[in-house]
């Protein structure tokens, strides 16, 4: 069965708010901003996308609940934002003309999943701001073990 990728609803909420809790994160802006990985039985996971420039996108979060990891489903619903990121942004503003950017923050353990999905590690202050700093006042900054990472296209 075919998982879906696209831009969750108000019925996604619930779904989305639990996964990102039971793995101490919250759900951040509005759900409609957010894209999901889902099939007719249920939400498995989610992210958020931010188009900065014309070619630069932010990921600012992505989770897959706790039971369905390490099947995959991350890395189908990352790719699927890292190969066409404007058309998982909800204010996506053009489709970039030739090459663009994916940058994110990793957290913990998660670099292995970025580096398995085409990441490479960057300075912090390659991060357009808020991003290049968000790390430098976190009280958490020493056990999360923070990189900077980014795609290139
Ligand atoms: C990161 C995350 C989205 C990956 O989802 P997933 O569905 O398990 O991803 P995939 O199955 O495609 O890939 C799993 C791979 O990622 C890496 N990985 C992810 N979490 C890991 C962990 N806790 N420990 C070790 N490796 C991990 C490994 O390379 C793993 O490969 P393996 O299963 O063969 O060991 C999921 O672990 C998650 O939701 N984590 C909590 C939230 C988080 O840290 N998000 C990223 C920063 S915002």
């Amino acid at each position: 069965m075919p998982y879906q990728i696209e831009f969750a609803t108000a019925a996604d909420e619930e779904s989305l708010r639990s996964i990102f809790l039971a793995s101490d994160m919250a759900l951040v802006g509005d759900i409609e901003d957010h894209v999901v990985i889902k099939d007719e039985a249920g939400t498995y996971g989610g992210g958020l996308l931010y188009q900065l420039d014309v070619d630069l996108f932010h990921l600012l979060t992505i989770v897959v609940q706790n039971d369905g990891r390490s099947r995959g489903l991350g890395s189908q619903l990352l790719q699927a934002l890292l190969q066409k990121p404007w058309s998982y942004c909800r204010d996506s503003v053009v489709e970039p003309a030739q090459s663009y950017r994916v940058t994110t923050v990793s957290r913990g353990v998660s670099r292995s999943f970025y580096q398995k999905n085409g990441l490479l590690d960057c300075d912090f202050d390659e991060l357009t701001e808020p991003f290049a700093r968000q790390c430098q006042f976190c009280p958490d900054q020493a056990e999360c073990s923070s990189a900077a990472m980014v795609y290139q296209r």
